[in-house]
């Protein structure tokens, strides 16, 4: 018998074949879209970064929102640009506040047909745009932002929250939001923790579309791109302390922490196909530098491989929708 006798290609002959033993799926129900809506919009407003993606009005938050869950799409995370920003970030508990408006409304257009979730940060609400609020030098206190963090989660939780995601990357933040959501009765609202997050570049667009007003970056409270095993650190803590889901983010330079974090909790794990993942494909898109649906569907199937559960992209109604 001549050489080579064994031939991996014969199994990558024809569509039927590879499909057949295809390994890595990226089903609708995984995809979790973000959405962001804006205090007083009166139309959807394009974010420049972001090709495609808007600030919406409350109304089309719930169409956005409707159309996602029609597709298959598996949950929603909301984020949203308040009027007024201050200190401690006040609108973020007020119940009046956009955020928490936008949850009742979500909530109330599509129920339990979706999971709902939001953005358990203090960064689109504070005028200095950090994630907590500040120590006199001008520092992130940790234990006073831990406070507005538990208040925030009950607010979000009155407004009928199915799940909050804390982002901020405080330490003790998901054992704190925990005990505030169970001491108000919250028991069924579930944490989805930003366990691993590290201070990216890749989230430019993300800052126009909620309008930061960060001056500075956040390397004091999110993760060195360098470290990994401190990832696990995070991810263990945030296990123990009662996170429902944990989550790396950004995706696709971490796809090894997504990994290693597969392999070391038990717990679902989602990552976040950040804003300047979807804005490197989008705008090479354009250019006519890529093939645009290819390279979505390439960037979402490695996030799965990897070993994410679920994956948060502002592709998922598209996905959901188009892509079969
Ligand atoms: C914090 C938060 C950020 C993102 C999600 N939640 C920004 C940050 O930490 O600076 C980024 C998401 C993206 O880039 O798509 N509220």
């Amino acid at each position: 018998m001549g050489f080579p006798e064994i031939r991996p290609r014969r199994l990558r002959a024809t569509p039927a074949l590879r499909r057949l033993v295809s390994e890595t799926e990226v089903p609708p129900r995984s995809l979790v879209l973000p959405l962001f809506v804006r205090e007083g919009a009166t139309e959807p407003i394009p974010v420049p970064s972001m090709p495609g993606v808007v600030q919406h009005t409350l109304d089309s938050l719930r169409k956005a929102a409707v159309e996602a869950v029609e597709a298959g799409v598996g949950g929603l995370m909301l984020f949203a640009i308040p009027r007024e920003k201050d200190a401690v970030g006040s609108a973020a508990t007020d119940p009046d506040g956009i955020l928490n408006v936008a949850i009742r409304e979500v909530v109330a257009e599509v129920g339990d047909a979706s999971v709902v979730m939001a953005d358990l940060c203090l960064d689109e609400f504070t005028d200095h745009g950090h994630c907590g609020v500040l120590t006199a030098e001008g520092d992130v206190d940790n234990d006073a932002t831990l406070e507005r963090y538990a208040q925030m989660a009950v607010a979000q939780a009155e407004a009928g929250v199915h799940m909050v995601g804390p982002s901020g990357m405080m330490d003790g933040q998901v054992g704190v939001i925990r005990r505030a959501l169970d001491a108000a009765g919250h028991t069924g609202v579930g944490v989805l923790a930003y366990s691993a997050k590290y201070a990216s570049a890749f989230y430019g667009p993300f800052r126009d579309a909620v309008e930061s007003s960060l001056r500075g970056d956040r390397r004091t409270y999110q993760q060195d791109p360098a470290n990994a095993v401190e990832a696990l650190r995070e991810v263990a803590l945030d296990v123990a302390e009662g996170a429902d889901v944990v989550m790396v983010k950004p995706a696709l330079g971490y796809l090894d922490v997504v990994r290693r974090v597969k392999d070391a909790v038990d717990v679902p794990v989602a990552a976040y196909n950040v804003s300047g993942e979807y804005a490197m494909v989008e705008a090479a898109a354009q250019r006519g530098w890529i093939d645009r649906e290819r390279a979505i569907r390439e960037t979402l199937t490695s996030i799965r491989r990897a070993g994410a559960d679920i994956v948060l992209t502002y592709w998922a109604t598209e996905v959901a929708r188009d892509f079969r």
